[in-house]
């Protein structure tokens, strides 16, 4: 496979891509029901808030997307993610006065859990007696501040949450969010931090049943997945400020990959992350400068995430004051 096809092809070819791309794509379900959600949601956080201004919406990304190989699928190929960036970051964009889209791959980390353990319905609670339960004592204050803020978000209408499996799913969901959010031009922001798949099998010419083994030799042909950056830029929401990720795990060649996609794609930023270090720092690469951004260690909330949100919301003020690229 030519890991660099995407990159190569001029404008008509890529909108021929990506039409093919949606034309293939099965009919995504309940695309009305999500529609009237985000139409209420932005209605609901474009009056002016305690600030006098109308409220920045962010569209979080966050979480792998799966390619189908079976139409009635019981394989398919993943991309790495768990989660956790999306997550943190809606945590952070959320303390910063965005209202927030959080649009993620199923089952992959939500925000405000990080205090919890990995099974939390299991290992929080404990039976009482035969029909009562309780928050185990070393979790408690862990549960309650999950619970309450998640319920504040939730029902203040300031998080809206969208789940995705496969690719198609999530650029079927991203281009109706994105499409939604252009009523409010550059007081909207796209962070694309999910891993979305550069191969996937067009609908029409997957098969329909398991695919039976036998065979040492698994024939199946994968297109490449046309990058959505372009389109998201020029079509869907021009003045929105969008903020796309580059991971890497050769560190000698990340900035200038980051670079080249911030060029490439007109990003506002690109930020960079190398795969081990991704937790502790990341670059945010601009037109202008490069900036490292670390987690503090001597903080408790020593995320990463927490330096950056509070730099690319900065950014976003500049911009929302002067739009022009
Ligand atoms: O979730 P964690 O475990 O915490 O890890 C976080 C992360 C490492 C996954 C995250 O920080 C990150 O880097 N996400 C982007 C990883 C990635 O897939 O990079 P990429 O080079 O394939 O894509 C770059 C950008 O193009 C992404 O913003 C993606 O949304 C976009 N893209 C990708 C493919 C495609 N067909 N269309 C796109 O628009």
């Amino acid at each position: 496979m030519d890991a660099t096809k995407g990159l190569e092809v001029p404008g008509e070819t890529l909108e021929a891509e990506v039409k093919a791309f949606f034309d293939s794509a099965p009919p995504l379900q309940n695309s009305d029901g999500i529609t009237q959600q985000l139409d209420q949601f932005i209605k609901r956080n474009s009056s002016p808030s305690e600030n006098g201004k109308a409220r920045r919406i962010v569209c979080v990304t966050s979480g792998g997307t799966t390619a189908p190989l079976e139409q009635r699928c019981v394989r398919y190929v993943d991309n790495f993610s768990s989660g956790h960036r999306g997550a943190t970051s809606t945590e952070y964009f959320l303390k910063a006065g965005y209202a927030v889209i959080f649009l993620n791959r199923k089952g992959s980390f939500q925000p405000f859990c990080r205090s919890l353990p990995d099974d939390p319905l299991l290992e929080c609670f404990k039976p009482t007696d035969e029909s009562n339960i309780q928050v185990c004592e070393a979790y408690s204050e862990a549960v309650k501040r999950a619970v309450v803020d998640h319920h504040t978000a939730v029902t203040g209408g300031l998080l809206l949450k969208l789940h995705f499996n496969t690719i198609f799913e999530y650029l079927q969901m991203l281009q109706i969010i994105a499409v939604s959010l252009r009523c409010i031009g550059p007081r909207a922001m796209f962070y694309l931090a999910a891993a979305a798949s550069d191969y996937y099998v067009p609908w029409k010419e997957m098969v329909e049943h398991k695919i039976q083994s036998g065979s040492h030799l698994l024939d199946v042909k994968l297109v490449n997945v046309p990058k959505m950056l372009s389109v998201l830029r020029n079509d869907w929401a021009p003045l929105a400020f969008c903020i796309s990720f580059k991971l890497e795990t050769d560190s000698n060649i990340l900035l200038k990959k980051a670079s080249a996609a911030l060029e490439k794609y007109k990003m506002d930023a690109v930020v960079a992350n190398e795969l081990s270090s991704r937790k502790e720092q990341v670059v945010v690469v601009t037109s202008s400068e490069n900036v490292v951004v670390k987690c503090d260690k001597s903080r408790s909330d020593n995320d990463v995430e927490n330096p950056l949100i509070k730099l690319l919301s900065e950014k976003h003020a500049t911009y929302i004051e002067h739009p022009g690229r």
